[in-house]
């Protein structure tokens, strides 16, 4: 009875799973801070996402941790970064998995900020370009989502005109379109060897307090040409997806953040929760809240639950 009138089903079809690559072969290093996440060598990256494709999951989102790193992030748009690398080889060999780039600078750059810096800020405006160059060398590469991460402004026009002008007008743009500024990216920096060197992320991330800016973010992103606009950190910030999803009328996406992952690993692996039903609710309530796709490291262990 409870399953005939349920009102939210999670489905595996909602589901992308974030991976990390790195150069090398055969490297297959779990994460510290994330258990049963790990560091992927190319190969590797490969066979697990045939693994991915085989439980139903539609799509992989690709981190990648270059082998150099310098003022401007030059590694973002090299077609030899282990990141380009990666998503033309799952896209041969697992054609039918949805393939997302992230594109952001702070794993490249030596300041480990989400752009070019001009003195202590990031220049937004000479960032765009950088962004384009990323972006186009990635849909080269083969990826089929674009998700700027780096929270410049007007990074979605920049990015849609580099796109189509490169014929890549079939390339989706998932927008970080409200990206808050947050204590739960912790792990993700230690897992990416992202930290900023200095200062935080104020400067371009937003104040966790604000939901009418958030409204504003998005509204601009999608005036940009945004197809997906996601909301991030996913689980305290639920009232923000509900009103995302009321006002406007795209798919809306949710980063199940590493944080929140490493939190609930932390518990379970301690014996003082039940993973399995704290992962399943949480998730269950994200979907509740309006959104349509969950992006979370937990996606292969849910997608097995509900295969079964
Ligand atoms: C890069 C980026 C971050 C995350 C995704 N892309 C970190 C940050 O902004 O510092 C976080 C993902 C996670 O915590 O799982 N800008």
């Amino acid at each position: 009875m409870r399953a005939l009138v349920r009102e939210t089903m999670l489905d595996v079809q909602d589901l992308i799973y974030p991976i990390f690559v790195v150069a090398g072969e055969n490297i297959r290093e779990e994460i510290s801070s994330m258990p049963n996440c790990y560091h992927l060598s190319v190969d590797n990256a490969v066979e697990l996402a045939k693994k991915i494709a085989d439980l139903g999951l539609p799509a992989i989102e690709i981190f990648g941790l270059p082998e150099y790193k310098d003022e401007i992030g030059s590694g973002a748009w090299d077609m030899k970064s282990p990141v380009q690398r990666a998503i033309s080889a799952i896209k041969k060999s697992v054609p039918e998995l949805l393939i997302v780039g992230d594109v952001c600078l702070c794993q490249y750059t030596n300041h480990g900020h989400c752009g070019k810096l001009c003195g202590n800020y990031v220049d937004n405006d000479e960032t765009l370009k950088l962004l384009q160059k990323v972006a186009v060398s990635q849909a080269a590469a083969g990826a089929d989502i674009i998700a700027p991460s780096d929270m410049m402004d007007g990074r979605v026009a920049a990015i849609r005109a580099a796109l189509d002008e490169n014929n890549f007008a079939n390339v989706a743009i998932m927008s970080y379109a409200v990206k808050y500024a947050s204590g739960f990216y912790g792990p993700f920096r230690e897992a990416a060897d992202s930290a900023p060197q200095f200062g935080d992320r104020k400067q371009y991330q937003m104040d966790c307090a604000n939901i009418r800016e958030a409204l504003k973010e998005v509204a601009l992103d999608v005036a940009e040409g945004a197809d997906i606009i996601m909301v991030k950190p996913a689980l305290a910030y639920l009232d923000v997806v509900t009103r995302v999803r009321a006002e406007m009328n795209l798919p809306v996406a949710v980063y199940n953040v590493s944080g929140e992952y490493a939190m609930v690993k932390a518990a379970a692996l301690n014996g003082w929760i039940d993973e399995r039903r704290i992962v399943l609710e949480s998730l269950t309530s994200m979907k509740r809240a309006g959104a349509d796709i969950i992006i979370s490291y937990h996606a292969i262990d849910v997608a097995n639950w509900l295969n079964k």
